[in-house]
């Protein structure tokens, strides 16, 4: 049996079952000197909420494999509620890409706004670190829909250019 075959004899779980929330207050902890939040910060809490999802998903434990372009739109400040929010986008043989998005609310102006949207790719392992199927996921809703469907697309071009930077490697 193909690795695929195996991944699709699994009971296919829906994206429901995956979405995960977490929240933080930024603490001066956090912050640099102007009181702004530190982006190595969010992307630590970004990875956290993404492995929530994946270990709901595939019940097994989880390995950050990649982690896609990165934006961060607003500035975030001490004192200010973040919101994490994460699902499972697509599971394929071994590994899951997971859509995590992240809310910053300052409870003072009663205002929340969109701070950052990430793409991680995780690797399903057991207690030896033997990579393991996940379960197919099933999308339930139009916007679920058309998540399973990019992350096909942007699977593809993961590939490719994993598939570049390792025969660049090769070449050295
Ligand atoms: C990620 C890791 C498990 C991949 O192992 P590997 O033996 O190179 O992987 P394989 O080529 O067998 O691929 C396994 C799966 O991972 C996916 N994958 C591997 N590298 C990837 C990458 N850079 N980006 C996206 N997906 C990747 C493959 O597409 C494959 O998916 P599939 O099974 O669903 O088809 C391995 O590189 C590793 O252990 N890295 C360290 C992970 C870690 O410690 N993370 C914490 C942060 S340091």
């Amino acid at each position: 049996m193909s690795a695929n075959d195996k991944a699709q004899t699994m009971q296919p779980r829906p994206v429901s079952e995956s979405k995960s929330e977490m929240a933080e207050i930024v603490l001066p902890n956090d912050a640099n000197p102007l009181n702004a939040l530190l982006g190595g910060r969010l992307m630590h809490w970004i990875d956290l909420a993404g492995a929530m999802a994946a270990h709901r998903h595939s019940r097994q434990y989880a390995l950050t494999a990649a982690i896609d372009h990165l934006d961060f739109l607003v500035p975030v400040h001490v004192g200010d509620l973040v919101i994490l929010r994460s699902s499972v986008n697509r599971a394929f043989n071994t590994s899951m890409e997971i859509g995590v998005k992240v809310w910053v609310e300052n409870y003072h102006l009663d205002q929340h706004q969109h701070v950052s949207s990430a793409y991680l790719t995780f690797v399903a392992v057991d207690a030896a670190g033997n990579h393991c199927h996940v379960p197919p996921v099933v999308p339930e809703t139009d916007d679920e829909r058309r998540r399973y469907e990019d992350a096909g697309r942007r699977r593809e071009i993961r590939r490719a250019e994993l598939e570049r930077r390792r025969k660049l490697q090769a070449d050295l």
